[in-house]
């Protein structure tokens, strides 16, 4: 078989070896690992991952982990759900030309080497007394190499084997311009994968009506999983045009699709959703966790906003507390607030399935989703709600190198989510979390302390988001330390 047959993406790397992507990514950017046109060669893989077991998916696992948390139950579409019997069918009949090949390949060097063998006794009867004492002894050692038995795994057969049975499992899509990768898993719909995965690729009605999530098949083969009203003209079928949300893909695909870059390429729209639940998180905090219709899911970035309309002049905004990665289940988190109709009316009255507007998204306050260096975020107390839905974003992603929660307070028990920071902590590798108690006389200073103890701050991407106080100490402090302002990202949320 062919060297170039042996190159992986580094999304199929990634999960061979499990290790997140951002691992490799930087491996990567310091020369341990090379990559051919964007692809990893296995030898190359095993060289840096020597010791990589084919059973050991522990960190794909704790970011699977964390992505399912990040996304409220649904139809799943995972790695747990086998893709349906067409689309087996047809990745098996690509599998067995690929097994003909690999075959003929096989072939081709057993005849070869019985020729060399041929030629080698051909030698032994020239008259010539070097070749005479040497040949013999050459055919000797090919005929003990050829016998010999494997005394350890071929772990690079070990591991194409393994990449190819994930080929039968799942395909992996590269989307241009932006080059972002994911896989389609199950039953799902590219256009689920890819939201699954964080990408922001356009789309609208997400059941083939729009015609907003068209994108063109630069390469692969994809399988049509629902018919549809909108309609491709045959001109765009010819130049491979077809919907993401009603179709699923057979083989490895490269596709041509627009990605939400900035606030401005998502247009505002309003939603009619309902209350799923209302949970009391603490005694002057609820998780409200709001459901829109399968068709009418919110398009945002995260870190942005909506406006929340529960009645005639009950309105209030909230920044998204969830991941984008899931537009149809948001969640915010609504602080008790004196003198607020909005709080007072989810604190008292809101019940589960009453209806209300969602307006949005709106805000500049966005995951750069484009850096790879690592992540810092500041958070005062509700200033976690949209810092939440970075983070989240930045996991599914698996963009940034490190990533650091520092999360201030006034008080103990106003870290209203410590488990679930605690659980990311413990889950991923590349996760630190620390709380902070500090008056607003000790923010400064606090702040001032924690900055100097945070690694590879001047090349970080800094997230600030709290009340007007905080986010100023935060800022003087940084400026103090000469931190570009391109690498400073704030949200002000006084109430
Ligand atoms: S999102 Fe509307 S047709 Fe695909």
């Amino acid at each position: 078989m062919s060297q170039a047959q042996q190159l992986l993406s580094l999304s199929r790397a990634a999960r061979l070896v499990g290790v997140s992507r951002s691992t490799l990514q930087k491996n990567i950017r310091v020369g341990a690992l090379e990559t051919f046109e964007g692809k990893i060669a296995i030898t190359d893989l095993l060289r840096v991952y020597p010791n990589t077991s084919m059973e050991d998916e522990t960190m794909l696992e704790k970011v699977t982990e964390i992505k399912a948390k990040a996304r409220p139950k649904r139809g799943q579409h995972d790695a747990t759900t086998l893709p349906s019997p067409e689309v087996l069918a047809s990745r098996l009949t690509l599998l067995n030309q690929d097994l003909i090949n690999i075959s003929s390949w096989l072939n081709r060097y057993t005849c070869l080497i019985d020729k060399v063998k041929q030629k080698l006794q051909a030698l032994q009867i020239s008259d010539n007394e070097l070749l005479n004492k040497e040949i013999p002894a050459l055919y000797d050692w090919l005929e003990s190499e050829l016998q010999a038995q494997p005394t350890q795994v071929d772990k690079k057969a070990q591991l194409f084997a393994k990449s190819t049975f994930l080929r039968l499992m799942a395909a992996n899509i590269k989307v241009l311009p932006s080059g972002r990768e994911f896989f389609v898993e199950g039953t799902a719909s590219i256009l689920e994968a890819a939201l699954h995965a964080g990408l922001n690729l356009s789309y609208g009605c997400a059941s083939g009506n729009c015609g907003a999530c068209k994108a063109r098949i630069i390469s692969g083969e994809v399988h049509k999983i629902r018919e549809h009203d909108y309609i491709i003209s045959d001109r765009e079928k010819n130049l491979g045009y077809m919907l993401m949300c009603s179709n699923t893909a057979i083989t490895d695909l490269v596709l041509e699709a627009a990605e939400a870059k900035c606030s401005e390429d998502i247009l505002s729209r309003k939603i009619v959703g309902k209350v799923k639940k209302l949970e009391r998180l603490t005694e002057d905090m609820v998780l409200l966790q709001v459901q829109t219709p399968r068709t009418k899911t919110l398009r945002f970035i995260s870190g942005q906003s909506v406006t929340l309309t529960l009645a005639e002049d009950i309105s209030g905004d909230y920044a998204i507390a969830s991941c984008p990665c899931d537009g149809q289940h948001l969640q915010f988190h609504i602080c008790k607030q004196p003198n607020n109709v909005f709080v007072e009316y989810v604190f008292n009255q809101l019940q589960p399935l009453q209806t209300l507007l969602i307006e949005g998204p709106k805000g500049n306050f966005l995951l750069q989703k484009e850096s790879t260096n690592p992540a810092i975020f500041l958070a005062y107390e509700e200033g976690f709600a949209p810092i939440k839905s970075l983070i989240e974003h930045a996991t599914a992603l698996e963009s940034a190198e490190t990533l650091h929660l520092n999360w201030f307070a006034a008080s103990t028990g106003r870290h209203y989510l410590n488990n679930l920071c605690r659980a990311w902590g413990d889950a991923l590798d590349e996760f630190s979390y620390n709380k902070y108690i500090a008056s607003e006389a000790e923010l400064s200073t606090e702040i001032s302390a924690m900055l100097q103890k945070q690694a590879n701050l001047a090349q970080s991407e800094i997230y600030v988001a709290g009340k007007k106080i905080f986010v100023d100490a935060c800022t003087a402090n940084l400026a103090g330390l000469k931190i570009p302002e391109t690498q400073i990202h704030t949200i002000i949320m006084d109430s």
